[in-house]
């Protein structure tokens, strides 16, 4: 893989990818780095201290973290050994980097439903529908009850999908558990073993963004291939691991055949990266790969290996506006008595 630039990053980011390696061995191997590091030059004691007092700092820090109310279960249940420090606060969720035996790992705790922003709108869990029929009918009435049981479902969305989309082959976080609320998932790392960025934060010559679009399309692909679609796919979302491109974030994917949305999301996802890699190879800007995946999808044409072309016919035959209206008319009156249905339950 190319070698990754990161650009500038803002201030917490920098030390969170070096806070990463404290421990003993490391703080007293960067000592003994830095005094190699003044032989042959003029020794400076100032900068002797200052170096191991930022090194005990940091390894206190580490030490002394206090673990956060919502990861006490996962220790008291052995699940993780300690808390290294928070890596992000988002959105939707806290991210903690954490200690599993000899394993860095990453903690992802999502915030409550009210904390929260915009997915759990309609659009994301539209045929997001739970077995039980007491949980539906509950959901469905928007009772206390049925608000927590669509609740958890929200938090294991996620895990599930990171399931379903490893065994499709597509580069998401391994997981390792999910328990009281909390993904725990593999540290998706960079080749220096900090916190990989993410696309947003890397810059890319017009070559490696062609070879980084690619590489994201066919994921997308395989994703569609496995029933989901992202739903927020951009350079947000994507981590520039050593490995390639690791996608992140689920908790709102859609299922592709059931949802009615699916569609535009997808190509929102695709436009988002074409936007993104196009501001380094500009000649992306032209390509129509969402409009091309999902009409393959759609005519049951695609696979993990079709072949793209980033080019899409748009179809010449004059709509037929009055079939377009019936068909709307029909869709509003199955809606009406839906809701009829439901209001009776
Ligand atoms: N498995 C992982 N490995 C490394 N870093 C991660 C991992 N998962 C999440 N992160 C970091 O934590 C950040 C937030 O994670 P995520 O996007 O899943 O949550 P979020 O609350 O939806 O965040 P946002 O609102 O910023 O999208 C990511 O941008 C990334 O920097
Ligand atoms: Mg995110």
């Amino acid at each position: 893989m190319a070698r990754v630039e990161r650009k500038s990053l803002p201030v917490g980011k920098t030390s969170v990818a070096k806070e990463l390696e404290f421990s003993v061995p490391a703080g007293i191997a960067r000592i003994v780095q830095m005094l190699y590091s003044f032989k042959g030059g003029p020794f400076d004691p100032q900068c002797l201290i200052i170096g191991v007092l930022s090194q005990s700092v940091r390894y206190l820090a580490g030490r002394q973290m206090k673990i956060p109310k919502r990861l006490e279960p996962l220790l008291e249940d052995g699940l993780i050994d300690s808390v290294v420090r928070q890596l992000m606060s988002g959105k939707e969720a806290m991210v903690f980097v954490v200690r599993c035996g000899e394993e860095t790992r990453c903690a992802k705790v999502y915030k409550e439903a009210d904390k929260r922003s915009f997915r759990q709108a309609v659009d994301y869990t539209e045929n997001r529908r739970s077995k039980n029929s007491r949980h539906a009918r509950a959901m469905a009435k928007g009772t206390r009850y049925g608000r927590r049981v669509q609740e958890e479902a929200w938090q294991s969305a996620e895990v599930d999908a990171l399931y379903r989309l490893a065994a499709a082959g597509v580069r998401v976080p391994m997981a390792h558990n999910f328990h009281e609320g909390v993904l725990l998932m593999e540290l998706v790392t960079d080749a220096e073993g900090n916190a990989a960025p993410r696309l947003s934060e890397v810059e890319f010559t017009p070559e490696a963004a062609r070879i980084q679009h690619q590489t994201l399309i066919r994921q997308v692909v395989r994703m569609l291939c496995a029933g989901i679609v992202h739903g927020d796919l951009s350079e947000f979302n994507v981590l520039v691991g050593s490995d390639g491109p690791v996608i992140i974030d689920l908790p709102q994917a859609v299922d592709a055949a059931g949802n009615n949305h699916a569609k535009s999301m997808l190509e929102r996802d695709v436009q988002n990266l074409k936007n993104y890699f196009g501001r380094y190879a500009p000649e992306l800007l032209d390509t129509e790969y969402g409009k091309e995946i999902w009409s393959l999808y759609e005519h049951g044409g695609l696979t993990p290996e079709a072949e793209l072309s980033g080019r899409f016919l748009h179809s010449l035959v004059p709509v037929d506006l009055e079939t377009v209206v019936r068909e709307i008319d029909d869709a509003r009156a199955e809606e009406r008595a839906r809701r009829l249905r439901q209001a009776l339950v």
